[in-house]
């Protein structure tokens, strides 16, 4: 039996850290989503067109140490406005989504355009500077120092090119339940959210 559950938001949310948690406490497989587009983002920067880069993406683009970057969040958010290259990985994400023993796939339009019809759709937000702040200290873990004005600014271009874009913007889905995390705590946002999903089973 297929259960797909599609978490959408802007960019350091805590949509990969809440995926997570809800695939394993579920024993569903989880797709980041956002690393289709970071791989395609990295590959233009050897050359590849976003298009053909996208058509040829394997499994191993995904493995690429560099796809955590500012550099490469921000290729992927300019490779992810052309409209040949969402339509170049509809196909794996829809697959993904419909695999038996559930999935999880959080992005930008898993509830909008990937999976309209998922049984589980949320948007997970918080403010700007919390955002923020929490992407700061996961880049610093990583050893990359960047200040938080300078992720903000980052997380900000990248949220407005998303939301503008006129092929599958960033927006929750009429029938998504919205989640602020600004106030919560991860584990929290993870209970709240493995409640939730334990209502619609
Ligand atoms: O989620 P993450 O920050 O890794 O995503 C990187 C970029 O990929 C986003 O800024 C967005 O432009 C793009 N993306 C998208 N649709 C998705 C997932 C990510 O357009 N489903």
């Amino acid at each position: 039996m297929s259960f797909c559950i599609a978490i959408d938001g802007p960019a350091a949310a805590g949509k990969g850290t809440i995926s997570k948690a809800v695939a394993a406490h579920f024993d569903f497989a989880h797709l980041d989503t956002g690393l289709l587009y970071r791989a395609v983002g990295a590959k233009t920067f050897e050359g590849f067109s976003p298009i053909e880069a996208a058509m040829a993406l394997t499994a191993d683009d995904l493995e690429r140490d560099d796809l955590r970057s500012g550099d490469a969040g921000q290729a992927a958010s300019r490779v992810a406005a052309i409209p040949e290259v969402r339509a170049a990985l509809v196909d794996f994400q829809q697959a993904f989504a419909r695999r038996e023993g559930g999935a999880v796939l959080d992005g930008r339009d898993i509830g909008t355009v990937i999976c309209p019809d998922a049984e589980v759709k949320l948007y997970v937000t918080a403010s700007d500077e919390v955002r923020a702040e929490r992407r700061q200290k996961e880049l610093a873990g990583k050893g990359e120092t960047v200040s938080v004005e300078e992720v903000l600014a980052d997380l900000r271009e990248r949220d407005e090119r998303d939301a503008a874009r006129a092929t599958a913007p960033l927006k929750p889905a009429e029938d998504a339940t919205v989640i602020d995390t600004t106030e919560m705590t991860i584990d929290e946002a993870v209970a709240k959210v493995i409640a939730l999903i334990e209502a619609r089973r």
